[in-house]
């Protein structure tokens, strides 16, 4: 069976073909940073324009690159949600056109649960139940993953999520768009506890976490007085660790509390380097291990998308049922 999936929840257009026997046939992004950069963040107007734009000529290249046609598709799952509402739209609407035409099922995905799965499509894939930590811009959350479909919450943050912190904290130091990156980087030439940042709620003996102070821990050290491009680099290298270590020291929690060994990372802010050296070393101290999806595919794309829909169709989910929804939540 052959899923074509569509992507285009905020400023990435996806588009991928996965065949259950075969894996991932073929998959392509584009990402819009160049256009939104000149305004510092993401147009939700222009985005949605931009995926009108995209979206043919991806799934024609995708096609081509997996040598097959539109025929050979056999179901389209879409990203339904949670992101952008125009953005949203536009992938769902060309996901069930194009379901329509074909006369295949399409099938809504929760953009969490793709980057949750995101790990499965590596050739090294965790074994169930593992433990994953999920890091994007909107969400930071640890679950305990059974099998596809079954996840538990076990802890999130209470207010701003790891890349949000990093997206804010960048733009507080005068960083570009995409923030979390251009911290990262800036992160690398700094040293850090030059600067002191707390560590919020390390020992707060649940699996809560919260970034909103620590944002305005970097402020009042920004505003303090005018700091040297060295400085900033110092701060950012403080921010970076304050926030891996929480990270880190929470998902060897979860792991230890139920007795798994096997941690997924998913999302963007897994890209992070120190984050995944911290992980990396957290982990085989309690003799786990951590996956991570391959580096292109930590940020928003189609494979994950079409891979989820996938697993959920040989599942025996109908679809039908889901047409018109628009927003799903992971059960
Ligand atoms: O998963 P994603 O592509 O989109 C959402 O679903 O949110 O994650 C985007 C987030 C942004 O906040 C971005 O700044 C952050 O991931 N990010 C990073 C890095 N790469 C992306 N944060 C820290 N370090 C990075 N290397
Ligand atoms: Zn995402």
């Amino acid at each position: 069976m052959k899923v074509l999936g569509i992507e285009s929840s905020c400023d990435e257009t996806g588009v991928a073909l996965y065949d259950t026997g075969r894996g991932l046939l073929g998959h392509a992004v584009h990402t819009q940073v160049a256009m939104h950069e000149a305004y510092g963040g993401v147009v939700p107007e222009l985005a949605s324009r931009d995926h009108i734009r995209r979206l043919i000529p991806l799934l024609e290249r995708v096609l081509a690159d997996a040598g097959c046609t539109r025929r050979d598709i056999d179901a389209i799952a879409y990203t339904a949600g949670p992101g952008l509402a125009g953005a949203l739209l536009v992938g769902a609407s060309f996901a069930e056109a194009l379901a329509m035409a074909l006369d295949v099922p399409a099938l809504p995905v929760h953009h969490l649960e793709g980057h949750l799965l995101s790990p499965l499509l590596a050739d090294d894939a965790p074994p169930f139940p593992f433990i994953a930590l999920l890091v994007s811009g909107g969400h930071t959350q640890l679950m305990r993953v059974t099998r596809v479909g079954a996840y538990e919450l076990l802890g999130e943050s209470l207010d701003d999520a790891a890349g949000e912190a990093f997206d804010k904290t960048a733009k507080l130091l005068g960083l570009g768009y995409p923030g979390g990156p251009a911290l990262a980087k800036l992160a690398e030439r700094g040293t850090a506890g030059r600067f002191k940042l707390p560590r919020p709620m390390l020992n707060s003996g649940d699996l809560s976490f919260s970034f909103s102070g620590l944002k305005t821990a970097v402020l009042t050290a920004a505003r303090a007085k005018e700091l040297t491009e060295s400085e900033k680099a110092d701060l950012a290298a403080e921010f970076q660790e304050a926030v891996t270590e929480v990270l880190a020291a929470k998902s060897v929690t979860a792991c230890r509390q139920h007795r798994l060994s096997s941690l997924v990372v998913a999302g963007g802010v897994g890209a992070n380097r120190r984050l995944r050296q911290r992980l990396d070393e957290a982990m085989a101290k309690i003799g786990g291990r951590v996956f991570y999806p391959a580096l292109e595919l930590c940020t928003d794309n189609g494979a994950m998308i079409a891979f989820c829909g996938a697993q959920r169709l040989l599942q025996g989910e109908v679809p039908v049922a889901a047409r018109g929804a628009f927003a799903v939540r992971p059960r």
